[in-house]
């Protein structure tokens, strides 16, 4: 299977047990909007409790916020996205499709790449161990000629993106002969800027109502919000501000499931710190947050920072903290020294002093800061992407098992009576009765064993406990791991323990 298709097998695996639904499928959908079903509800819960926690709990200087969604419509220009959250759209004038024109171009360049993988792919095969893949790529004419197709127009594209020049984004499409997937023609308007905030009215009557928008991100919350946190909380520098919440994005080129959707979640820190200490800051947040990350158990080959060469112009040094989805390596987090352009800006807009004065020195000054950003739903697609394991069993058949961290499963453990007669449920009822109350349980007497594990797999449950007549006797259960299908009888008592070592949030902030 291609990872494409292993990706649609996922998104129809996702919808099937209860994780994530298309939003309001009856009606055919919205597109790049999801709902959480009853797993995806759970699963996001756990990752959001693990942020949270991590940030609020282990780090005496951060406290957590919730502010609104709507915000004075002054706070987006203050913080630049009204003049400057754009991207560049073209449409196509004969299907009336609309598309980003940098992606295009991106895409265009993503298939020469695929070309020249494909040549080097097939010289592989051809020369067997004797192959050298350098010497190949340096001399092969196919791969020659699509290297110097793609340095040319990824030159161009470059000097384009710099410049904000988007008449030369269209030349680019026309030369590359881009055509529309849709209409399959050239038949392009010109590139023009679309700005990704959506807006509302706020008010009663047209007259008196104002345009109000959807917050973008989070972060502006903080920063509103800085002057009452720092002072009720009596906050001494350096110190953070969390946030968790809905952003909301008028994404023109929306796909990947929830990689990329209008309305999302995102987890943001503000760190305020003293002018010129943010490098240290930003070295520790990244360093930081890639620990929290790799202390899920998922693998510390599948991340990687990716720094930015090209800075916002608020920005001194910014990094991705990128996850190898199935689409390969893409950004999860975002962790960026914003100096003080944000506070500094709010300061000036709404002729508020926004200053720390510090008590050690005597000074004074706007505070700089260091962001750690993370969407809840990207976390939710790689904790998924990675979980998603389709094994062969030694009788032949298959079984699918999401391998979901133990602490971040919807559902920890199933409690199975091995038949619905002869006193087994009530045992299983008291099972569940001494459980219910430490972990997320289901109960399930439908069906046979086999197939009840099956279901348990394919929700990603760490533990099912099976109660069987032999309980009755020893007061022992039969308690399934879920990842090595191993089987061992424990006593009832001893379950709550067991079980907890493994689900244990706590357990695994105390690795951090
Ligand atoms: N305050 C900084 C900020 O919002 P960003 O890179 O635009 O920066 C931060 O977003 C994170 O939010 C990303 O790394 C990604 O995880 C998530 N994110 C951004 N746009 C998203 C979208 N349309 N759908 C889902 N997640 C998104």
């Amino acid at each position: 299977m291609t990872q494409e298709e292993l990706f649609k097998v996922l998104v129809a695996h996702c919808k099937e047990y209860g994780f994530i639904f298309p939003s309001s499928e009856i009606y055919d959908g919205l597109a790049a909007v999801y709902d959480y079903g009853q797993m995806g509800v759970q699963l996001k819960n756990n990752i959001k409790n693990y942020w949270w926690e991590a940030m609020t709990r282990l780090n005496e200087n951060i406290v957590g916020i919730d502010s609104c969604v709507f915000m004075h419509p002054k706070t987006w220009v203050a913080s630049g996205h009204v003049a400057a959250f754009n991207d560049p759209l073209i449409d196509n004038k004969d299907s009336k499709k609309r598309y980003r024109a940098d992606v295009l171009i991106e895409d265009y360049l993503a298939k020469i790449e695929e070309k020249i993988n494909k040549e080097v792919a097939k010289g592989r095969k051809r020369f067997g161990d004797a192959f050298d893949e350098a010497q190949f790529r340096a001399t092969n004419p196919n791969v020659l000629r699509e290297k110097a197709k793609y340095d040319e127009v990824h030159g161009r594209y470059l000097k384009a993106e710099e410049a904000n020049d988007l008449a030369e984004y269209k030349q680019i499409i026309v030369d590359c002969g881009i055509v529309c997937p849709i209409s399959g023609t050239s038949n392009w308007t010109d590139v023009r800027q679309f700005n990704l905030m959506f807006s509302t009215e706020m008010g009663a009557s047209a007259d008196a109502s104002m345009k109000i928008y959807l917050r973008p991100e989070t972060a502006q919350g903080i920063f509103v919000e800085y002057l009452n946190v720092q002072k009720t909380g009596r906050m001494k520098i350096p110190f953070g501000i969390a946030q968790i919440g809905k952003a909301f994005r008028n994404e023109i080129v929306a796909r990947q499931f929830i990689f990329r959707m209008r309305e999302f979640e995102q987890m943001e820190m503000e760190f305020f710190c003293k002018p010129g200490t943010e490098m240290e800051w930003f070295a520790k947040w990244k360093e930081n947050r890639m620990k929290w990350h790799v202390n899920l158990g998922m693998g510390a080959e599948n991340y990687r920072f990716h720094d930015h060469e090209k800075l916002a112009h608020y920005a001194n040094a910014a990094t991705d903290i990128e996850f190898n989805f199935p689409f390969g390596f893409k950004e999860l987090e975002g962790i960026h020294s914003r100096t003080d352009f944000d506070l500094g800006n709010h300061q000036k807009l709404s002729g508020k002093k926004i200053q720390y004065f510090d008590p050690e020195t005597g000074e004074s000054y706007v505070p700089y800061c260091v962001e750690t950003s993370i969407g809840v739903d990207r976390m939710c697609l790689a904790v998924l992407a990675h979980s998603y394991t389709v094994e062969k069993l030694e009788n032949g058949e298959e079984r699918v098992v999401m391998k979901i961290p133990a602490p971040l499963a919807p559902i920890k453990v199933a409690v199975m009576p091995l038949v619905k007669k002869d006193g087994l449920p009530e045992i299983a009822q008291k099972v569940v009765d001494t459980l219910k109350y430490d972990f997320s349980y289901q109960y399930d007497e439908k069906d046979s064993i086999g197939k009840r594990y099956r279901r348990q797999d394919a929700i990603g449950t760490p533990f099912c406990v099976t109660i069987d007549h032999e309980t009755l006797s020893d007061g022992c259960v039969t308690l399934r791991d879920r990842d090595s299908m191993t089987q061992e009888r424990v006593k009832i008592e001893e379950l709550r323990d067991i079980i907890e070592k493994k689900v244990s949030l706590t357990n695994l902030l105390r690795n951090l």
